[in-house]
C-alpha cells in the first residue's frame, strides 16, 4: 500500500500534462505546493469505473440532481461516516463543492443580506456571498491560538444576518472544530433563525487524536438549518472530475437550494458520478492509506518549518495545508511568495494579496503550503525554502 504514495508514484510527466493549475502552469523545475490537489493517481477502482462507462459508450442525460444509485451510496456514507440521518432525497449532487457553495449562498441570501464568515478562510466563501449579492461580515480568528471567537458571534448578528459559513476542518488554519465550538455556533444560528453553510470537504482528512463532528449531527434543530457540503477533490484526488454534493435533511431547504440553481444547471456528468460511486463503495482503503501518508508527512513538514529561523508553524489537526507565519521577515505574503518562487523555485499561496486575496485580510503575514505529494518532493521543497530564507537573515 505504501507504494501508492512512494516517491516514485508522483509522475511529473503526467502532472505536467494534467495538472493545469499547478504543474503545467509553472516553469519546469518549480515545485508547486499551491492548490490543494493531490499529486497521486486515483485508486484503480475509480479508473476502472470510468473505463466501464466509456466502454458502454452511452452518455444520456442523468437525473437532474444526481442519479438515484449514486445518491443512495452517498446517503449511506453520510449516515455512517458523518452521523447525519441522510436519505437519498436529502442529497443534491453538484459539479464540485465550489458550485454548491454558490447555491447555498443564493438560497440563503437576498441582495443586501449579511453572511458571517471567519477570517482567514478560503476565498470561495467570500465569492459565494458576493455572487448572491450578500454582504460579508467577518469574525476574526486569532491565528496564534487558532481559537474561534464563538462568544463574539452574537455581536455580529444584525436584523439582516441570514447565513453563517463554517469551514470544518478549517482551510487554511487546519483546525478541527470541537463539539463545544460547534454547539456554541449552532446556538447563535438557532436563536437568530439563520442558515448554516457547513463546508466539510476536508472532513476525511483528520489526524489521529482529533474527531470531526458534522454540524448537522448535533440534533434536529441544528440539522434543519444546515446545508452540509462534501466533495471528492481532497479525499480521493478527483478535483478534475468536478464532483461534490450538498446534504439538507429539511425538504424545504433542499427545495430552496434546487430552486437557487440557474436554468443551465441540469445534471452532473455521468462519468464523474460513476467515479464518485466507485470511490465511496470501493476505494476507502486508498483514502485510508493516503491519510496515513499525510499523517507521517505532517509532523515532518511542521518540524522542518519551525526549525527555520523566523518561521512559526502550527501543526494542522486536519487538512493537508500548513499556514506558517512569515511576518518576521518584513515582507508581505505576496512579496514572500514571489521571493520563494524566484529564489527557491517553490510555488506557494500568499495568505493575503492586494488584488486577489486567497484567505482574507487575516491571512496577511502567512503563506500556505500544501503537502499532498511525495516525501521526496516535500523534502526537496523545504530544503530550497530553508536555503532561500537563510539568505534573508
Ligand atoms: C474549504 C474548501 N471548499 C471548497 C473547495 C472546492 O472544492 P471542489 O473542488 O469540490 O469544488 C476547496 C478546495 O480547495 C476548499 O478548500
Amino acid at each position: 500500500m505504501d507504494s501508492l504514495f512512494s516517491d516514485g508514484s508522483v509522475r511529473p510527466d503526467l502532472l505536467k500534462k494534467h495538472s493545469r493549475t499547478r504543474w503545467a502552469a509553472l516553469p519546469d523545475g518549480v515545485i508547486p505546493l499551491t492548490a490543494a490537489d493531490p499529486d497521486f493517481q486515483v485508486a484503480v477502482e475509480i479508473r476502472e469505473a470510468i473505463m466501464e462507462v466509456g466502454r458502454e459508450g452511452t452518455f444520456s442525460y442523468g437525473e437532474s440532481h444526481g442519479n438515484l444509485g449514486f445518491r443512495e451510496v452517498i446517503a449511506k456514507t453520510v449516515r455512517s461516516r458523518k452521523r447525519i440521518p441522510c436519505k437519498p432525497e436529502d442529497v443534491m449532487v453538484t459539479s464540485g463543492v465550489a458550485q454548491a457553495m454558490m447555491l447555498v449562498a443564493k438560497f440563503a441570501l437576498e441582495p443586501g443580506d449579511e453572511a458571517i464568515l471567519f477570517d482567514p478562510v478560503d476565498f470561495l466563501f467570500g465569492k459565494a456571498v458576493d455572487e448572491a449579492g450578500g454582504k460579508r461580515v467577518y469574525s476574526r480568528v486569532d491565528k496564534e491560538s487558532r481559537r474561534f471567537d464563538v462568544d463574539g458571534l452574537n455581536e455580529l448578528v444584525t436584523p439582516r444576518t441570514r447565513l453563517l459559513c463554517i469551514c470544518n476542518p478549517h482551510n487554511p488554519l487546519g483546525r478541527v472544530l470541537t463539539e463545544a465550538e460547534l454547539r456554541g455556533m449552532a446556538e447563535v444560528v438557532v436563536d437568530n433563525d439563520l442558515v448554516i453553510m457547513s463546508d466539510e470537504i476536508w472532513s476525511d482528512i483528520v489526524y489521529r487524536g482529533k474527531r470531526h463532528v458534522s454540524t448537522a449531527s448535533l440534533g434536529p434543530e441544528v440539522a434543519e438549518r444546515t446545508v452540509s457540503l462534501y466533495g471528492f477533490s481532497k479525499t480521493f484526488a478527483m478535483a478534475g472530475l468536478s464532483l461534490g454534493y450538498a446534504v439538507a435533511t429539511d425538504p424545504e431547504v433542499m427545495e430552496g437550494i434546487k430552486r437557487a440553481a440557474p436554468g443551465y444547471f441540469y445534471t452532473v456528468n455521468s462519468v464523474s458520478q460513476a467515479a464518485g460511486e466507485a470511490a465511496y463503495s470501493k476505494a476507502w482503503y486508498w483514502a485510508d492509506a493516503f491519510l496515513k501518508h499525510l499523517h507521517d508527512l505532517r509532523g515532518y513538514v511542521c518540524d522542518r518549518l519551525s526549525e527555520m529561523e523566523g518561521v512559526r508553524c502550527h501543526e494542522p489537526e486536519g487538512t493537508y495545508a500548513v499556514f506558517p507565519d512569515i511576518s518576521s521577515f518584513g515582507m508581505t505574503s505576496v512579496e514572500m511568495t514571489r521571493y520563494l518562487l524566484e529564489e527557491a523555485k517553490v510555488a506557494v499561496v500568499p495568505g493575503h494579496g492586494a488584488g486577489f486575496s486567497y484567505f482574507g485580510l487575516g491571512g496577511e503575514g502567512n503563506i500556505r503550503l500544501v503537502f499532498s505529494t511525495s516525501k521526496g518532493l516535500v523534502s526537496e521543497a523545504l530544503d530550497r525554502i530553508e536555503k532561500a530564507l537563510s539568505k534573508l537573515s
